[in-house]
């Protein structure tokens, strides 16, 4: 039988060698345009967070915004952005973090929480994991009380779950690809 990660996992279409040659692109594209796998999507979220007391989600930029932010509406919490350097317009704080080749910077706006707010923070997919652990170090810079990150997909064998959950973060992934 069908579990709900596999039927999930079925919808995520595998594009080859994109961008670069030699990798393999999981793209969610094709779970959000079929609205019945996108509902299911979102109720594992809501499902697995209305009882958790959440105080607010925060999503990743870009992807993470998507499913972030239609799982605030529905556990009827507030969104918050955390952003690529330099998008957001207000005062921001930033954590930079290691890319295969040089880094990157995301932010969030420094009134984006107070302290003792239970978040959860929501992306697309995990792979080397140093996306999500920067967004979880900024919120928990302001003081938030990190419920769980919470992603659609892990890569397990880059790493980035076990370095996650090795950093004391709570990490819940729908599924994953070996
Ligand atoms: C991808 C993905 C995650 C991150 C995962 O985003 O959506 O946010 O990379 O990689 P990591 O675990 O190695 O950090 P990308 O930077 O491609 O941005 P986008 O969502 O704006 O396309
Ligand atoms: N899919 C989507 N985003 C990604 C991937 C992938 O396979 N690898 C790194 N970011």
């Amino acid at each position: 039988h069908l579990t709900y990660a596999d039927y999930i996992k079925a919808h995520i279409r595998t594009v080859s060698d994109w961008p670069q040659p030699g990798v393999q692109f999981r793209d969610i594209t094709p779970l959000l345009q079929d609205p019945k796998t996108f509902r299911v999507l979102v109720d594992i979220f809501v499902h697995r967070y209305m009882d958790q007391r959440v105080d607010m989600v925060a999503g990743l930029d870009a992807r993470g915004f998507i499913l972030g932010s239609v799982v605030a509406y529905e556990l009827n919490v507030g969104f918050v952005p955390i952003r690529k350097k330099g998008k957001l317009p207000f005062t921001t704080i930033a954590e930079q973090y290691e890319l295969e080749y040089g880094s990157a910077t995301v932010e969030v706006h420094a009134d984006a929480c107070t302290p003792g707010q239970r978040f959860v923070v929501i992306d697309d997919l995990i792979a080397t994991g140093g996306t999500m652990t920067a967004g979880v170090k900024l919120l928990r810079r302001l003081g938030a009380d990190i419920v769980e990150a919470g992603a659609i997909v892990d890569l397990p064998e880059l790493g980035g779950s076990q370095v996650i959950r090795d950093a004391g973060i709570p990490l819940f992934t729908v599924c994953d690809f070996a």
